[in-house]
């Protein structure tokens, strides 16, 4: 049985990732900046609860040490922690809304990837990453460019990890979700216009839910597509 990390698991995407991944019979470390709210869903799913800020260094290696003494080694982790930073035209944002964003949605991913990762090169079994970017990325809407500039940079650190890691037998992808209904999109999504906004550029009219995006990490963690572990790995990882 194999042991996932998700960050940011305490609501939206990362709780039904973390459920699914643990009704699939993987145990499951569920990470939160919240540490009631992880241990809400960890007990739910039978998962373990860590209390982990994803942009704070010394929070990333205690949590990701307490999973990997509770579970094992890490070798699925869902890099899904993030914030968006308010919604507002360029002209008028606020600069720590962009500091803020690269710091949790940028920060935050490498940091994680980066502790994690290097278990797993340790453990020499391979594993599989997959990352939270989002359609912004790749189509802006006005007053997300801060956020936008925060998802893009984790295409970048999804390409040049996957080049990295697969000596390693650890793939890397990302997905990039057009708007899911979560505690994120609460607010925006409540209001008819935006929602209508949103709702005009999506052929099929579908705002997703989580669950909609379960399947398909489902199948990039699974070990049914696997890569074999490299017979010898160097990975360029810092504390590999
Ligand atoms: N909802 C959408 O429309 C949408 C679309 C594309 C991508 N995404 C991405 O999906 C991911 C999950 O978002 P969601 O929609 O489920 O929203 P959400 O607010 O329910 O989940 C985000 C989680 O990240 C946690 N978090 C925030 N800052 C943190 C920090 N510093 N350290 C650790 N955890 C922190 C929050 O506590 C929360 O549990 C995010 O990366 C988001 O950018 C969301």
């Amino acid at each position: 049985m194999s042991a996932a990390l998700v960050t940011g698991a305490a609501s939206g995407i990362g709780e039904a990732i973390a459920t699914a991944l643990a009704a699939a019979g993987t145990r499951v470390a569920v990470a939160g900046i919240d540490a009631a709210g992880a241990r809400e869903v960890a007990g739910r799913i039978g998962g373990v609860a860590v209390t982990m800020a994803v942009s704070d260094l010394d929070s990333v290696a205690t949590a990701v040490k307490q999973a990997t003494d509770a579970l094992g080694t890490i070798s699925v982790l869902v890099n899904n922690a993030g914030v968006i930073g308010g919604v507002d035209p360029l002209a008028a944002l606020p600069y720590e809304a962009l500091t803020t964003v690269l710091r949790v949605n940028v920060g935050g991913t490498f940091l994680v990837t980066q502790a994690v990762a290097g278990g797993m090169i340790a453990a020499g079994k391979g594993g599989a990453i997959v990352k939270l970017s989002s359609a912004g990325a790749f189509q802006p809407t006005p007053g997300l460019g801060h956020y936008e500039a925060s998802k893009a940079p984790i295409n970048a650190l999804t390409r040049s990890a996957a080049l990295e890691l697969a000596p390693c037998g650890i793939r890397v992808n990302a997905i990039a979700p057009g708007p899911v209904e979560t505690p994120l999109t609460g607010l925006a999504l409540a209001d008819p216009q935006a929602r209508e906004a949103w709702l005009s550029r999506i052929p099929t009219r579908h705002i997703a839910t989580p669950a909609d995006l379960v399947p398909i990490v489902l199948l990039l963690v699974s070990p049914a597509r696997g890569t074999s572990p490299a017979r010898s790995c160097r990975s360029t990882v810092a504390n590999s």
